[in-house]
């Protein structure tokens, strides 16, 4: 299973790669604005450095456009940055078409804001290269996010789709674990998540035993 980091903080996105676990980023509207950058030119020159440190790893860069026309010139100039950028597109009926095109010219995609089987069995139709259903959206609802991931996985394995399962909205390391488990190709997380994996008290427990007896031993 890929990972992939969920934000547009350049200071986080260094600190997963130098862990060296990270395979992508994924970006969205909101978390670039989070980040306060706004306006076309500084939005692509962020996406560069970002793909920068990324490396070889894919970086997913969001249209605004919901109109077909409007995604196709957006996408074009997204892909132009770097040859890692994937384009991601809303799943709606324009996005799918959007998708459509984009495969049918080389370019890789990303279909957003997933949140049912349906919505999975079209974009994989459409060659969408990843699918990204928002499990800690569906959950907030009450639903079942990771029961959402295990469908499509079922699905997909079934009928030999090929697009690549990116588990989002996670929302904590239990999240990374159980999409591991329902067969996500891919999982993007913000870093505390990420970090979180890290935490065992047993380990600590044990780690802070072995430096006190090699102490007690060598004074
Ligand atoms: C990433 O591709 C998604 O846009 C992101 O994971 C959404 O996360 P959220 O539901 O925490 O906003």
């Amino acid at each position: 299973m890929k990972f992939f980091i969920d934000t547009a903080n350049l200071n986080q996105i260094r600190e997963a790669k130098d862990l060296g676990i990270l395979d992508g980023v994924t970006t969205n509207p909101s978390l670039m604005a989070k980040e306060g950058i706004t306006g076309t030119e500084n939005v692509m020159k962020h996406y560069k450095d970002i793909c920068d440190i990324v490396g070889s790893g894919d970086v997913s860069a969001e249209v605004i456009s919901t109109d077909f026309e409007g995604m196709i010139e957006e996408g074009k100039r997204l892909a132009a940055i770097d040859p890692n950028i994937v384009v991601k597109v809303p799943m709606i009926k324009d996005g799918i078409k959007a998708i459509s095109w984009f495969t049918a010219n080389g370019i890789r995609t990303n279909c957003t804001l997933v949140f049912s089987a349906g919505q999975a069995i079209l974009a994989a139709k459409a060659g969408a290269t990843y699918l990204s259903p928002f499990i800690g959206r569906v959950d907030d609802i009450s639903w079942d996010g990771m029961d959402l991931i295990s469908q499509i996985s079922h699905i997909y394995s079934m009928q030999g789709f090929e697009t690549q399962i990116l588990a989002a909205s996670v929302r904590n390391p239990l999240h990374i674990v159980k999409s591991a488990e329902a067969g996500a190709h891919v999982v993007t997380c913000p870093l505390d998540a990420i970090l979180g994996l890290l935490n065992h008290p047993l380990t600590d427990i044990g780690l802070a035993k072995f430096l006190a007896d090699h102490k007690k031993a060598n004074g």
